[in-house]
């Protein structure tokens, strides 16, 4: 595998190695200080971002590499009209490895195919996220000690949350999972994830617009309506607040309840939740730089 585009180039087994590699770089990090001495990692971030990129360049600095990159589409030649595939091709003469957002779906694959150094793709559009997938992964392979057996509920923009179609995708193969989608009708999973996922592998799940099936959770997958992804502000603001976890709703939850968030939140989770030891977004966000650096030293052959 050279690259990292959707979840989907992962084997069950690959995902499993990234996981123990991770728990090995969480439990013995000096280990792991200088094996990426002399590479550089490249981000080319086309669209906003706080923990995918500053995790990624956290994670290569911490294997004793090297980072460059840009953090938004304005200060690159993307704005005098270069194509994705050059500017990929020329970053290839820099760097040793690519993490590209980009707010095109497919943007990173056409990068991918043009550069000559691995690309992961660090978020396209609505599409795909899948190192927040490997974050989301660790972060209940940690919480709760297994991938399998979880009832999932996933609530808010199950539409537009790249996180979302990844997540569901990879938990998909693991036995015994089922999912509650929680959000407005408007902002239900699109139709390929429904057919292509959940209905061809006969997966239990369920579409509603309510809280009720909070106390058979496991894990609750809490996601923000996405501003920047509708094209009317008048039904953003409509269905923004439809669903807003607070303390007085997670009364009835189970005491293992896992809170998952892949951030950033505007206003879907009450602050007064993160005080809640059920809450685990923060943890998940450590998480996220250690299963980055799995993955660097993964795509760049280093054991
Ligand atoms: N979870 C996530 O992708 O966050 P950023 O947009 O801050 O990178």
């Amino acid at each position: 595998m050279k690259d990292l585009i959707s979840i989907t180039d992962l084997t069950t087994e690959a995902l499993q190695g990234l996981i123990d590699k991770a728990q090995d770089l969480i439990a013995d990090p000096g280990k792991y200080c200088e094996k990426c001495k002399g590479k550089k990692l490249a981000t080319l971030f086309f669209e906003p971002s706080t923990r995918t990129r500053l995790s990624f360049e956290a994670a290569m600095l911490e294997l004793g590499g090297s980072v460059l990159g840009f953090s938004e589409a304005g200060s690159s030649s993307a704005s005098k009209g270069e194509s994705v595939a050059d500017t990929a091709q020329t970053i290839s003469c820099y760097a040793d490895i690519i993490a590209m957002r980009h707010p095109k779906e497919g943007a990173p694959l056409v990068a991918a195919q043009a550069a000559c150094v691995p690309v992961i793709n660090a978020g396209d559009g609505g599409h795909n996220h899948p190192t927040q997938t490997l974050t989301d992964l660790l972060t209940i392979y940690r919480e709760k000690g297994r991938l399998t057996k979880l009832k999932i509920g996933f609530c808010g923009d199950l539409k537009f949350g790249r996180t979302v179609h990844s997540l569901i995708t990879a938990m998909a193969r693991y036995q015994g999972n089922s999912f509650v989608l929680i959000s407005p009708e408007e902002l239900r999973v699109p139709g390929y994830i429904r057919k292509d996922t959940l209905d061809r592998n006969g997966l239990s799940y369920k579409e509603t617009d309510n809280w009720n099936d909070m106390p058979d959770l496991d894990i609750l997958y809490m996601t923000r309506v996405q501003r920047e992804r509708f094209f009317n502000e008048a039904d953003y603001l409509r269905l923004r607040d439809a669903f807003i976890l607070t303390t007085d709703r997670l009364a009835d939850a189970k005491g293992e309840l896992c809170i998952l968030h892949p951030l950033p939140r505007v206003n879907e989770i009450e602050r007064a939740v993160d005080r809640d030891e059920r809450a685990a977004y923060f943890r998940q966000v450590l998480n996220g730089k250690y299963i980055r650096m799995a993955l660097i030293l993964k795509l760049l052959g280093i054991d």
